[in-house]
């Protein structure tokens, strides 16, 4: 590991962060190298001598989002004029220089890509207050050696296997963000894994925008789930997103063998019409996405699925947002997210305009939203009452000395319980339900957990 520079005044940073679990763990590493350059975490932004936001830009709000965040600023940075302001992510990515036009706080604009760049960027930004840019599209997120990422607290962590998409999905800004697919060599996602169990981690999430993609070789990810299943002390493994037009039996069928590997799975429908999948262009039917839903079924037993869905996509008739709703009755999913298409730039769908108001729009999504809701609350009423294992992931977001932790079928659970438990492995009995967690009472520690979460090193 890097000494810090013993040139620089040690500093407080602070990362606030938007979007996918990518993004999340993005974070993580640029707080590794912040840390690397003797940058200490600051409690909130009003202490912080650097202050990056990590953003995204898959909607029009969230990117909106980060441009009053920035502004925000102004108070601090009038205080402060050494505060350092980095844009980083998808937005930084996407709107390059402009961001400085857009915002004349920001001090520095970094690609998702490009994350090594930081130190020297900020120490630019020191030396002369020039207002660095760097969009270069590199491979250091998926090169990232994982022990130099700063990993939230908890027994769970991020595992970067591949970056960037190549698919063509008309609505989705993606590709133009985080560039084409790259994946990290199988040999040293198993060296990583390894060093995150001998580190104490017990869950390790795999994360690609199009992980089922993955491909080392002539190593897919069913083999890279296979060989990750060997790998001592992981006793959880997850990955995301799955695209199901690469959803190969493989998969699925690595799912079924590996006891590691968690019985949930996220995977994007964004409609329930052929026509609109179509010209989303997906690359998948209705029929074939629900054939997929079955395979899992059949050989993934107790499996929780979880997907996406796009509302208001341009030229959505009635008829086909009837056959959306019809697709999660028969589905009955276990979490969905819904969202109303938003035009993004540099995408196909972009430029095509439709005729259907936004009110009509917003009615559907709540239509979409309260049917889900109903079957989310009927599902979960009949788990009460069971026994599940979590792993506790920190505080709930109830308070009042409560935690959270999640199923193995990543379902949320609350209980009553002291932050010394983040980490553990607890056995839980389900006493009540509702559409989005469930309510927990502990029956014992499983004992599946090491001592204390070390510092990874
Ligand atoms: N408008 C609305 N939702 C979008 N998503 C991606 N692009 C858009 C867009 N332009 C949604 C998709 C994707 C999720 C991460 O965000 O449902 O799966
Ligand atoms: Fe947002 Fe997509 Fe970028 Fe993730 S990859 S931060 S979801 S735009």
């Amino acid at each position: 590991m890097k000494q810090p520079d013993s040139r620089l005044p040690a500093g407080r940073y602070r990362i606030e962060t938007w979007g996918c679990q990518m993004n999340a763990h993005d974070s993580e590493k640029l707080a590794g190298l912040l840390e690397e350059a003797g940058y200490s975490p600051a409690a909130d932004a009003s202490q912080a001598d650097v202050i990056l936001l990590n953003t995204c830009t898959v909607r029009e709000k969230a990117e909106e989002k980060v441009f009053s965040r920035l502004g925000s600023f102004r108070p601090l940075k009038d205080q402060k004029p050494s505060l350092i302001i980095g844009v980083c992510g998808c937005v930084a990515q996407k709107e390059g220089e402009s961001v400085f036009r857009r915002s004349g706080l920001a001090d520095l604009v970094l690609g998702p890509r490009a994350i090594e760049s930081l130190p020297a960027m900020l120490e630019q930004v020191r030396r002369d207050r020039s207002r660095p840019v760097d969009l270069e599209r590199r491979e250091d997120s998926v090169r990232f050696a994982g022990h130099r990422a700063r990993r939230a607290p908890g027994a769970h962590a991020y595992l970067t296997v591949m970056e960037g998409c190549n698919k063509t999905c008309t609505y989705c800004i993606v590709p133009a963000t985080r560039g084409r697919e790259v994946n990290k060599e199988a040999s040293e996602v198993i060296r990583e894994a390894e060093s995150l169990a001998a580190a104490g981690y017990r869950e390790v999430e795999l994360l690609g925008q199009n992980v089922n993609a993955y491909r080392s070789g002539r190593l897919h990810l069913d083999g890279l789930l296979r060989m990750l299943q060997r790998v001592e002390g992981i006793h959880r493994l997850r990955f995301t997103t799955s695209h199901p037009a690469h959803l190969s039996l493989e998969i699925i069928q690595a799912m079924r063998d590996c006891p590691s590997v968690c019985n949930h799975l996220h995977l994007p429908v964004q409609s329930g019409a052929d026509a609109v999948l179509e010209r989303m262009q997906r690359g998948y039917t209705r029929r074939r996405y629900l054939d997929r839903v079955e395979k899992l079924r059949t050989h993934v037993p107790g499996i929780a699925l979880s997907t996406d869905i796009i509302v208001g996509y341009p030229g959505e008739t009635p008829e086909e947002f009837r056959q959306t709703l019809s697709l999660l009755q028969e589905v009955e999913f276990d979490q969905v997210y819904s969202f109303l298409y938003s035009p993004r730039p540099d995408t196909a769908a972009g430029a095509v305009e439709d005729g259907v108001g936004v009110g009509e729009k917003r009615a559907h999504l709540a239509e979409i939203q309260a049917l889900q809701q109903e079957i989310q609350v009927r599902k979960n009423r009949e788990l009460v009452g069971t026994v599940a294992e979590i792993l506790v992931d920190g505080a709930s977001r109830r308070g009042r000395g409560q935690i959270m932790g999640r199923t193995r079928s990543n379902r949320v659970v609350n209980l009553q319980g002291d932050g010394a438990l983040v980490g553990r492995f607890l056995q839980v009995e389900v006493v009540s339900a509702g559409p989005n967690s469930l309510e927990g009472r502990v029956l014992a520690p499983t004992g599946l957990d090491l001592d204390k979460i070390a510092v990874y090193k």
